[in-house]
């Protein structure tokens, strides 16, 4: 058939009106990853009409193929129970979703007002220039991204990273191919609410004296940002979950029969714990050598983990979760144990600082956080 042509650029394609409607996929021939039918299934569960889930599906989709391609469509499609070509006309409207192939790494430079007026055209140039004849790296300018008070900014693999000057561009994009983390001084996620709540302080003499986030051995992404400026603000950190919603306390590890979460509250969690998807089964790999550690440096997994967390400067304590008076016993010994920078270094090459193994153990997001809201 000859293809049909655009109307022009930037416009919707031309309808083929001789073209049999677009049906909605039949679920016994589409093939849908576990992993992403659950995430679609859970971002529908958030809504009273499905159809509002869209956005979030068509995200997880595009991160699984690397562009909202006509297979990531069906599939999407085929779980949501909608045609593709509703899909594919939320997909060509927002930036945000590529209905062409791009790079895996996708960097958005803003140069919108606050960010032009701060070399924002310049700072697409030097990423354009850092990111040359590399394919895998996407680079765009962008409309305001709602960051302006760290203007210039940029948006890399959705992280929020600010303000950045031209001559650090080709080190990010360096360090993003190189799989390390990008720039961790210029992170603003979490970093923000905690600049925001010392913020307070000057502005109506009443501040926020502590923050209490998740954080273990398997959960690390706030030593990035929120730990640094909690101590850089005086601020207390009281975390929780330090056996990692009971990852570190030898409930899980390979070979054993995968037992389900104890609560209910957990089991609706069931992205933390499903032994199926591939983050999991990366935190059950991580367990096996951090509990090789433990066994080395003698002590136990549970007091490795607890000890792990209150050693960080900035932590001030941490919240444990007994249930018996035996896992009372097994987690008070961690008060007291001394880890060494080699056992702490050890514990770095496992995972290392700055990362969170799967991010839904990452806790509570911020709506105002969230890549939706950050859109215009
Ligand atoms: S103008 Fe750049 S983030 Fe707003």
């Amino acid at each position: 058939m000859t293809p049909v042509p655009e109307r022009a650029s930037g416009w919707d394609r031309a309808t083929d009106p001789e073209k049999t409607p677009a049906l909605i996929p039949d679920p016994a021939s589409t093939e849908v990853p576990a992993e992403l039918r659950a995430t679609i299934e859970a971002a529908m569960a958030l809504y009273p009409e499905r159809h509002s889930a869209a956005i979030p599906a068509l995200h997880a989709a595009q991160q699984l193929h690397g562009w909202c391609s006509p297979e990531a469509i069906e599939q999407v499609a085929c779980v949501m129970r909608v045609t593709p070509a509703y899909l594919d006309s939320v997909a060509s409207f927002y930036d945000l979703l590529h209905t062409e192939p791009v790079g895996s790494h996708k960097v958005a430079v803003c140069t919108n007002i606050s960010c032009w007026m701060r070399g924002g055209d310049e700072l697409l140039d030097a990423f354009r220039a850092a990111a040359d004849g590399q394919e895998d790296v996407f680079v765009t300018g962008f409309e305001c991204l709602g960051a302006c008070d760290i203007a210039p900014m940029a948006s890399i693999d959705e992280r929020y990273f600010g303000p950045l000057e031209p001559a650090e561009a080709q080190g990010a994009i360096d360090q993003l191919l190189a799989g390390e983390d990008v720039l961790p001084g210029k992170a603003l996620e979490k970093r923000q609410l905690v600049r925001e709540a010392a913020n307070l302080r000057e502005r109506v003499r009443e501040r926020f004296v502590s923050e209490q986030p998740p954080y273990s051995i398997l959960t690390r992404g706030i030593e990035v940002d929120v730990l640094p400026t909690c101590a850089r603000y005086g601020m207390g950190v009281i975390s929780y979950s330090p056996l990692a919603g009971g990852w570190l306390s030898g409930r899980y590890r390979e070979g054993s029969e995968a037992a389900p979460p104890a609560s209910a509250a957990r089991r609706q969690l069931a992205n933390r714990f499903d032994l199926s998807l591939s983050a999991n089964q990366r935190k059950l790999d991580a367990v096996e050598q951090v509990a090789k550690v433990a066994a080395e440096a003698g002590m136990t997994l549970i007091e490795l983990a607890i000890a792990f967390v209150l050693r960080h400067p900035a932590v001030t304590s941490a919240i444990i979760g007994p249930r018996t008076m035996e896992h009372l016993e097994s987690q008070l010994a961690a008060a007291v144990v001394e880890l060494s920078d080699e056992v702490l270094d050890r514990i770095d090459e496992i995972v290392p600082p700055g990362t969170t193994i799967n991010p839904a153990d990452g806790g509570w997001v911020s709506p105002a956080l969230e890549a939706a809201a950050r859109r215009r």
